[in-house]
């Protein structure tokens, strides 16, 4: 069977957050169980282009309005990936460094759906599914279904994957003559709130929904930024896969970007020379309990009171903690998050940034790992700091919900808290300061969270399932 992804985002090319880290690792594995699986996504001007080499398999001209642009598809040389890789490569939109957050970005994704199309157009042989993921792809299953010109491709089956229903991309209906011919009578099937939403349209028209966990899917038809209704609707089309991970990238055993390399075995030393070199990198005491936060500084994240939870704790004296934060995000937060700096220094520091190589030194030398999320689909962080022997603290939601028991719960390992508040999420801290001087106990849940199996060797089989139901049934 040949599966095409389709997405802005796929790690090692272009990573803004979890979306990247799924659909670089789920076609690796889908192509290990035998199903021929490959990735196309824009090509961005950044550093894995600039030293990776292509060979261009087809070129066209696209027409956006008046304005044409060429447009090219190329395939990465090199097979390191484990699955096929195409770029989209648009002269004059696609061309910057970053992936999103440009005031052109629905002419940008919209043309490099379009020209993807168009490959497919002239492919020798067509592909068997092709799965969108969130609404940057979301036009796809229309314009298949409905666009004249992508006939032939009408009976291909579509699958869309939410991993995050917050953001829609809507743009106004005067934007309507990018668009491929279509009959206008269709033009409902794109409209949502008397706009043009791309994941609206992609949930009405892809013929299977999926989330990214099966908590997600049920609290989406109570709160998906006005989508609820329509989710409720398509419920008998929609099911919840939990993600996987990359359990090749992700592994303590062989991580090259972490300090010393260890396995449950040798936990205990892995962790401690982990813990020391970060604590001395930022200087913080590595005697005392390590708590990390990592991820994009946003409300969805919890994080405008990440400053709040953090201040409480560092002044509480009766706690004798370390923390530390690596995100980017809202200025104001991070503002915040660096004054604090002074006023702790030795218990508290922050990397405002992007820093992939210190995230996993993180995962590994922390004891910690707090994630008090309003929102969270899936959520990766919790499994990596599962499989680096790090205990999750987490607001029970979405795939947090799914994925973490409390200690106080049998089988037990994180520790969660109901709501995303100051109040709550301190609360949690100090259970986990009082589970810390149990070290006995500590130590043995850090051990038994490693051998949590939450790779994408059983995972990826979800979406295969899914597939042939629709290629059997096609
Ligand atoms: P989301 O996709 O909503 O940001 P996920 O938990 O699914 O959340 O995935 C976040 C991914 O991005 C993880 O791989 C995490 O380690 C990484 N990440 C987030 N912020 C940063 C950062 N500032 N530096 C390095 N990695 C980060
Ligand atoms: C989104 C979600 C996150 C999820 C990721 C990968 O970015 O916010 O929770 O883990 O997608 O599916």
């Amino acid at each position: 069977m040949k599966i095409i992804h389709i997405s802005a985002e796929c790690y090692p090319v272009a990573k803004v957050g979890g979306l990247a880290d799924v659909v670089g690792s789920l076609p690796k594995y889908q192509n290990k169980l035998g199903f021929e699986t490959a990735v196309v996504m824009p090509y961005y001007e950044n550093k894995f282009n600039q030293n990776n080499t292509y060979t261009i398999v087809h070129t066209t001209r696209i027409e956006m309005g008046d304005t044409q642009y060429e447009a090219s598809v190329l395939a990465l040389q090199s097979s390191k990936l484990g699955y096929p890789l195409y770029t989209v490569k648009i002269p004059g939109l696609l061309d910057r460094e970053d992936v999103y957050s440009y005031p052109d970005d629905t002419e940008r994704f919209l043309a490099f759906q379009k020209t993807t199309l168009d490959w497919f157009l002239h492919l020798e042989t067509k592909p068997e599914l092709v799965h969108c993921h969130d609404h940057h792809t979301g036009l796809i299953p229309f314009m298949m279904s409905k666009a004249h010109k992508y006939e032939s491709l009408s009976d291909t089956p579509s699958v869309l994957t939410i991993h995050n229903a917050q953001y829609q991309g809507q743009f106004s209906f005067e934007k309507l003559h990018y668009f491929p011919e279509y009959d206008l009578s269709h033009s409902g099937l794109l409209e949502w709130a008397e706009q043009i939403n791309p994941l609206a349209a992609a949930i009405k028209c892809a013929w299977k929904i999926t989330t990214v966990s099966p908590s997600y899917l049920i609290e989406l038809r109570a709160a998906a930024n006005g989508l609820e209704w329509l989710l409720d609707n398509e419920k008998g089309k929609s099911s919840g896969i939990l993600n996987g991970i990359d359990t090749e990238v992700w592994d303590p055993e062989t991580d090259p970007m972490i300090s010393k390399n260890f396995h449950s075995n040798t936990i205990d030393s892995g962790k401690r020379n982990n813990k020391l070199f970060l604590c001395d990198q930022f200087e913080l005491d590595p005697k005392k309990p390590l708590f990390v936060f990592i991820g994009r500084l946003v409300g969805e994240k919890g994080a405008e009171l990440l400053p709040e939870i953090f201040e409480t704790l560092l002044k509480d004296s009766e706690l004798d903690l370390n923390i530390l934060i690596l995100g980017s995000g809202d200025s104001e937060v991070e503002k915040q998050l660096d004054t604090l700096k002074a006023r702790f220094k030795g218990n508290y520091n922050t990397y405002i940034g992007y820093d992939e190589k210190l995230s996993h030194l993180m995962y590994a030398g922390a004891d910690f790992l707090l994630m008090p999320s309003r929102v969270e689909p899936c959520g990766l962080n919790q499994m990596y700091a599962l499989r680096y022997g790090t205990l999750p603290i987490v607001r029970s939601i979405g795939g947090l919900k799914d994925t973490v028991i409390d200690i106080d719960s049998k089988g037990g390992f994180g520790i969660c808290h109901e709501h995303t508040t100051v109040a709550e999420a301190t609360h949690a801290v100090k259970r986990a300061c009082g589970l810390y001087q149990d070290q006995t106990r500590f130590k043995k849940i850090r051990k038994q969270i490693m051998q949590i199996d939450h790779s994408w060797d059983s995972a990826a089989t979800n979406y295969i399932e899914l597939y042939q139901s629709l290629t059997h049934q096609n």
